[in-house]
């Protein structure tokens, strides 16, 4: 049994990254003919792209995915720790797994991801929850057969490691879209926020040698990709681990000169955002004028004790200077409410921050604590009502610019990547602006995967309908 640690979890030495080629065991060939599995991701979009490697792998020995859980011969999850309340989701789930177990008690079933690197959840499936077959962590899922194999003769697999983190290339993936795909450029991270899990549960930060990433994204243009969405909890640090003076200005040139038609990338830390970044989006029409940029509070007292490394007033000069430099931009965030010691009047603030960008959406969360990172030892000052409280007034303001962002598109003509059909109506089509609106597309003739100029016939809060221009 390996159970994963938190010290050394928070290790970060200079030792270099271990490089591994996925290999299929041959032996393994056909295990999964004529079995079905059922694999449920939560989290953030590199955890989903984890899930689209486990589906690759799976695939590759011959199962199939169901979406009917009590169908499935193999159970998965793919789990997220960032807050409390996956937690919960995922526990209720285990609790249905468990009764289907009792009817079907020869279903394999595996939790991973994020959610086992934390030592009280792994112990919790040892002690509480037998029926749980193997458990493993971000560092391993790359060796999920040999878990699978290993199920049908031991008692119960764990195998967490905590490592600084590798890179495994070479994983078969099967992908949930045909026309955007996701690829990994850094993974990991080492800012340490303090309030943040990702550091411990996914390890040191670690670039991608660009050979791969580029040999991907041509990879993706080849089979009719239109838009690649650039991965990394901090893509701002990309190759600086890696290179001397290749970063993620360099990466994006090369990228752009693919010729994919769009290029997308979260989440960047304001922190290192950089001139030459912005210059390199200016020049590039392929990459997206949208910013994911997470600023977390619109407090300075707070962004400390957050360990953000930016003040207020910086990240207001920087998203000036993205609107300056790129007029049809979108700026997203990510803000926390309820951080320990934040009064009325830091959340005022964070509320006139909103008011003074007006940002085009923002995710938004009540501040959860979690075990092993720094403000684990911050007193909570914030009850968790008043946490609901804060969030519903800022969510409330949060959706009236959303609204407004979306209102001044009515009449315009923009460029939408039509993603897919509607179930109900074959003459309706679902697809995004380069700005990740998203649009409801009239239209006659089959555009599906196509980029195509849209109408804009009305904004609702949350979407926009409109008509395929035609010629
Ligand atoms: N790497 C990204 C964010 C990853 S997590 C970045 O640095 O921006 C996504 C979002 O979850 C964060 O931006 C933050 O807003 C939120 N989050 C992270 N930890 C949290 C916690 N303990 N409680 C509440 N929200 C949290
Ligand atoms: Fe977490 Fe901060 Fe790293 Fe983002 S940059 S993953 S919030 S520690
Ligand atoms: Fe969650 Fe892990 Fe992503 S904690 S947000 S799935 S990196």
């Amino acid at each position: 049994m390996i159970l994963p640690d938190m010290i050394e979890a928070k290790k970060r030495t200079d030792k270099e990254v271990l490089k591994i080629n996925y290999k299929k065991n041959k032996s393994y060939e056909n295990m999964g003919k004529g079995k079905l599995f059922y694999l449920r991701t939560y989290g953030c979009q590199m955890n989903e792209h984890d899930s689209e490697e486990i589906k690759g792998i799976l695939y590759s020995v011959g199962y199939i995915e169901t979406l009917i859980m009590g169908q499935a011969d193999l159970i998965i999850l793919n789990t997220c720790a960032i807050r409390e309340n996956v937690h919960d989701k995922v526990f209720g789930l285990l609790g249905r797994v468990k009764s289907l177990k009792e009817i079907k008690p020869e279903v394999i079933v595996g939790v991973g991801g994020c959610m086992p690197q934390e030592l009280s959840v792994s112990e919790k499936i040892v002690d509480k929850l037998p029926f749980v077959n193997f458990v493993f962590g971000t560092h391993n899922f790359t060796s999920l057969l040999d878990f699978i194999n290993d199920s049908y003769n031991l008692k119960q697999i764990v195998n967490v490691e905590s490592i600084e983190g590798n890179i495994i290339e070479g994983t078969p993936i099967k992908r949930n879209s045909n026309v955007s795909g996701y690829v990994n450029i850094i993974l990991g991270c080492d800012k340490f926020c303090t309030y943040c899990i990702v550091p411990l549960a996914r390890g040191k930060q670690r670039s991608r040698e660009k050979e791969k990433i580029i040999e991907e994204i041509i990879n993706l243009k080849n089979n009719g990709y239109k838009e690649v969405v650039l991965l990394g909890q901090n893509v701002n640090a990309y190759g600086k681990d890696l290179y001397t003076d290749y970063d993620l200005s360099e990466l994006l040139k090369d990228v752009s000169d693919t010729g994919i038609d769009r290029i997308r990338f979260v989440t960047s830390h304001p922190w290192d955002f950089s001139d030459k970044m912005i210059d390199v989006i200016k020049h590039s029409p392929n990459i997206m004028p949208w910013f994911h940029l997470p600023v977390q509070s619109g407090s300075d007292k707070i962004l400390k004790l957050m360990g953000r490394r930016y003040k207020v007033n910086e990240y207001i000069s920087l998203v000036k200077k993205i609107r300056r430099e790129i007029p049809y931009s979108c700026i997203t965030t990510d803000i926390i409410v309820g951080f320990p010691q934040e009064t009325e009047e830091d959340f005022n603030l964070t509320l006139n921050l909103v008011n003074e960008i007006k940002f085009d959406t923002a995710y938004t969360f009540a501040f959860s604590k979690r075990k092993g990172t720094p403000a684990e030892a911050m007193e909570e000052t914030v009850s968790e009502d008043e946490k609901l409280n804060r969030l519903h007034i800022l969510n409330t303001l949060v959706n009236k610019y959303s609204s407004l962002s979306n209102k001044l598109l009515e009449n315009t003509e923009v460029k939408c990547l039509v993603t897919g059909i509607s179930e109900k109506n074959n003459k309706r089509y679902t697809g995004y602006t380069e700005c990740m609106k998203i649009v409801n597309i009239e239209s006659e003739e089959d555009i599906t995967g196509k980029i195509v100029l849209v109408k804009i016939l009305k904004a609702k809060s949350f979407s926009l309908d409109g008509v395929l221009v035609t010629k």
